[in-house]
């Protein structure tokens, strides 16, 4: 690239070159800050000049330095160095330093002429809860403190979507979020508040999509994270096209959410019912019985799958895959007459049988109450076996301890990388996105690609492979 001039400026502590490239735009560009145009250049300088020498303190300059510290960029192109730009220009206006005005390519203005430049974000947690959501609530905060220190204002929104609707919301600050990685639930409280009510008005007469945008407005609010499951992308992506700035992240111990290959929470709950059926394992043996435990997961298996392979599970059965109880009979039959005195069963909360596969779910639910043994299949599986088999059979339900307590390694890791990516997200102001890890790789979905989604195991999954193996039964 052709290169006009060189400037170098000298400090006692440092030397700073700024090296002037004329031509063309778009020329890939390295350096430690990037300034698109010559104007800004002598601004710079002239920055240097004034604040360096005669008002300077160390502080000053790391915190001067570290807006611009290893930018990458298009030269003349990049809202990054825009967005470092507008900081610039706010920690410099007292200097009497007058920038010229900031546009993107296309002309438009990217900030209104105002004196704040502080961007204010929202972050609600919705739907069930889960180990990591504080960890991501923390990955978030630190990592936008961090890369944008005090041009940023977190602002809770208490108990997810309900929050939003009724205007409860909290200014959070730096100490709110510390300590909070190993932390179980969310520091700022969930609720279930379903999609397909969203636009519905109820008795309390509230519309709700203009009640979540009022808050919003409200709040002053440059954009909104929505962590949170299937339900709240749904919801997520309704007011991102309603003109909100959303970003959605990715939680659910059921690990089925389209686009990602793994969300928070879910590798906690395959240890913790990994544990419960390690633990069933010597119960089972000592009284010589069948034992069912229900896993967490109506939809999708995944949770069944993983703690059924991970703790050892005799049969495996799987919304995914309609059971015949027969077959179920047959395999804990066939143990025993192995010499395996009992039997370990891991059924995930959604699973159904082949008859019931093929009815309506109003119709398979009417039967289920009907029998009087619960909504989920586990009991009446129990039941019939020990009817069919004669072996004594018990029922063990984990249920919600599945999402309490402390996240894993895995899951503080992956919040942190979920968290740390959606801060990049709000810094460079990309919307409309959800959160997503891809073949190892943080990255991020379109919100309206994703919604009404759901990611269930697949035909042909390895892991299901696996289990048929390793002489699994699924039923
Ligand atoms: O979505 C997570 C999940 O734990 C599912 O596995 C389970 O079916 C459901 O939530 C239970 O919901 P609730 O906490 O409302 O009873």
């Amino acid at each position: 690239t052709p290169t006009s001039r060189v400037r170098v400026y000298r400090t006692t502590t440092m030397q700073i070159p700024i090296i002037q490239v004329s031509g063309g735009r778009c020329s890939l560009l390295t350096g430690d800050i990037i300034l698109p145009r010559a104007g800004f250049v002598n601004c710079f300088f002239e920055f240097f000049q004034k604040s360096l020498v005669p008002h300077s303190t160390a502080r000053r300059q790391a915190k001067f330095c570290s807006f611009f510290v290893l930018t990458l960029a298009f030269f003349g192109n990049t809202l990054i160095v825009l967005q470092h730009l507008l900081t610039m220009q706010a920690h410099t206006a007292p200097l009497g330093i007058r920038w010229p005005p900031l546009h993107l390519p296309g002309g438009r203005q990217i900030r209104k002429e105002g004196p704040t430049l502080k961007k204010r974000v929202g972050i609600l947690t919705s739907g069930g809860d889960c180990p990591g959501l504080n960890a991501t609530i923390r990955g978030v905060a630190k990592a936008l403190y961090a890369r944008m220190g005090d041009s940023i204002e977190i602002v809770g929104i208490l108990n997810g979507y309900h929050g939003l609707i009724n205007g409860d919301y909290k200014e959070m600050c730096e100490d709110d979020f510390r300590g909070i990685l190993t932390l179980g639930g969310t520091i700022l409280g969930t609720k279930r508040t379903p999609f397909k009510m969203m636009r519905v008005v109820e008795e309390d007469k509230i519309d709700k999509v203009a009640a979540m945008k009022k808050t919003y407005k409200d709040a002053k609010l440059d954009c909104l994270l929505c962590l949170g499951g299937n339900g709240t992308h749904k919801t997520a992506n309704l007011l991102s096209q309603e003109g909100l700035n959303i970003i959605g992240l990715p939680k659910t111990i059921d690990n089925d959410i389209y686009g990602t290959d793994v969300t928070f929470g879910f590798h906690t709950a395959v240890d913790i019912a990994t544990d419960v059926i390690d633990r069933i394992h010597t119960t089972a043996g000592s009284h010589s019985r069948v034992m069912c435990i229900e896993i967490m997961g109506n939809k999708a298996g995944w949770l069944t799958l993983y703690s059924g392979i991970a703790g050892g599970a005799d049969i495996i059965l799987l919304p995914e895959l309609p059971y015949d109880i027969d077959r179920v009979c047959d395999a804990v039959e066939r143990r025993a007459k192995k010499g395996s005195n009992f039997s370990i069963i891991a059924v995930a909360e959604g699973a159904m049988n082949c008859e019931e596969s093929r009815m309506k779910r109003k119709e398979w639910m009417a039967k289920r109450i009907e029998s009087g043994m619960g909504t989920t299949a586990t009991s009446r599986i129990a039941a019939t076996i020990q009817k069919k088999t004669g072996m004594e059979t018990r029922v063990c339900i984990p249920g919600h301890m599945q999402r309490g307590g402390s996240p894993c390694a895995y899951d503080r890791v992956l919040a942190t990388q979920f968290g740390s990516y959606a801060a990049k997200l709000v810094e460079i102001e990309r919307y409309g996105v959800a959160v997503a890890m891809v073949n190892h790789h943080v990255t991020e979905n379109r919100l309206e690609d994703i919604a009404g989604k759901t990611r269930n195991i697949p035909e042909g999954c390895e892991l299901i492979t696996v289990a048929r193996r390793m002489g699994i039964s699924l039923g």
